[in-house]
C-alpha cells in the first residue's frame, strides 16, 4: 500500500500526516512501514534521526527520494507493508511520479483561502495522474482547524470547496492542536506522546478513514 502525503501548500501539516501515519500502521497494524522524504528541507528525514536518537521509540525506515522516483516507489513498494511518501511542493516532478503509482494521495489543506486556491491545480494534476494510475484514490483532509465554535462553517466551507471540484474530502479533520508540533520536536507522534488523546484519534479516524476507501467507491474523474 502506497499513501502519498503530497501537495504544494507549505506549512499545511504534510509532513506531520505523513509521519503520524508511518506510527499509527507500524504500532497499531505492525505492520513493515518505509517513509519516503522527496522534500529537500528534510523535515521527515531530520525527525527521524531525531527518532533514532532515542532509543525509547521504535526505529521507522526513512530514505530520500528526489525528481523522477516512480520506479524506485514500484521495486520499494515490493518491500514494504506501506509505504508513505512525504512530498511536497518544491518537487513538482516527485510529487508527480507519485501521483503516478500511489494507491492513495492525501492532501492536507488548512481551512484558509490561500490553501484552498491551490485546490484547482491540484485538481488538474490529480485527473492528469489519474489517466497513468486510475486505481489512485485522492483525498483532501482539512487541517489545523480553530476549535472555536463559531468557526466551524469555516471547516464546512472548506469542505465544500474541495467537494466543488469533484475531490473527496475526508471526514475527519485535524484541529489546531500544540501536540503536534511538540511530537514533532521530539521524534515523535501524538499516538506516542498521548494514545488515548484527541488528536491521536484524529490521526487514527484519518488512516481507518483512508482504508475503509476501496477504488470503487471513489469519486470517478471527467
Ligand atoms: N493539527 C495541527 N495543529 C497544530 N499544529 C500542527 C498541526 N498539524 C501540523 N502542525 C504543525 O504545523 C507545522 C507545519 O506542519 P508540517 O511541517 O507537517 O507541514 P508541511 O505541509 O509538511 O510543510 P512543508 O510544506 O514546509 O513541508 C509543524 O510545526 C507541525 O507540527
Ligand atoms: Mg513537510
Amino acid at each position: 500500500m502506497m499513501i502519498l502525503v503530497g501537495g504544494e501548500k507549505g506549512g499545511s501539516g504534510k509532513s506531520c500526516l505523513a509521519q503520524n501515519l508511518a506510527v499509527h500502521f507500524a504500532r497499531n497494524k505492525n505492520a513493515i512501514v518505509l517513509m519516503v522524504d522527496c522534500d529537500p528541507q528534510r523535515t521527515t528525514s531530520d525527525w527521524i534521526q531525531a527518532r533514532n536518537s532515542d532509543p525509547s521509540l521504535p526505529a521507522i525506515n526513512c530514505i530520500q527520494l528526489y525528481g523522477k522516483i516512480r520506479n524506485d516507489l514500484l521495486s520499494l513498494g515490493q518491500h514494504y507493508d506501506y509505504v508513505i511518501v512525504d512530498c511536497g511542493g518544491q518537487d513538482n516532478l516527485a510529487l508527480r511520479a507519485a501521483m503516478s503509482v500511489a494507491d492513495h494521495v492525501i492532501i492536507p489543506l488548512r481551512p484558509k483561502r490561500r490553501d484552498l486556491k491551490t485546490v484547482p491545480h491540484m485538481e488538474d494534476m490529480l485527473s492528469t495522474c489519474k489517466m497513468v494510475n486510475p486505481k489512485m484514490i485522492a483525498s483532501f483532509v482539512i487541517t489545523q482547524c480553530p476549535s472555536l465554535p463559531n468557526q466551524a462553517g469555516r471547516i464546512l466551507e472548506a469542505k465544500e470547496v474541495c467537494s466543488s471540484y469533484g475531490i473527496n474530502v475526508l471526514s475527519a479533520v485535524t484541529f489546531n492542536r500544540n501536540i503536534y508540533d511538540d511530537s514533532e520536536e521530539q521524534g515523535s507522534s501524538v499516538i506516542e506522546i498521548d494514545p488515548s488523546g484527541k488528536a491521536a484519534a484524529e490521526m487514527i479516524a484519518i488512516a481507518e478513514e483512508l482504508m475503509a476507501m476501496k477504488p470503487d467507491n471513489a469519486h470517478e474523474f471527467n
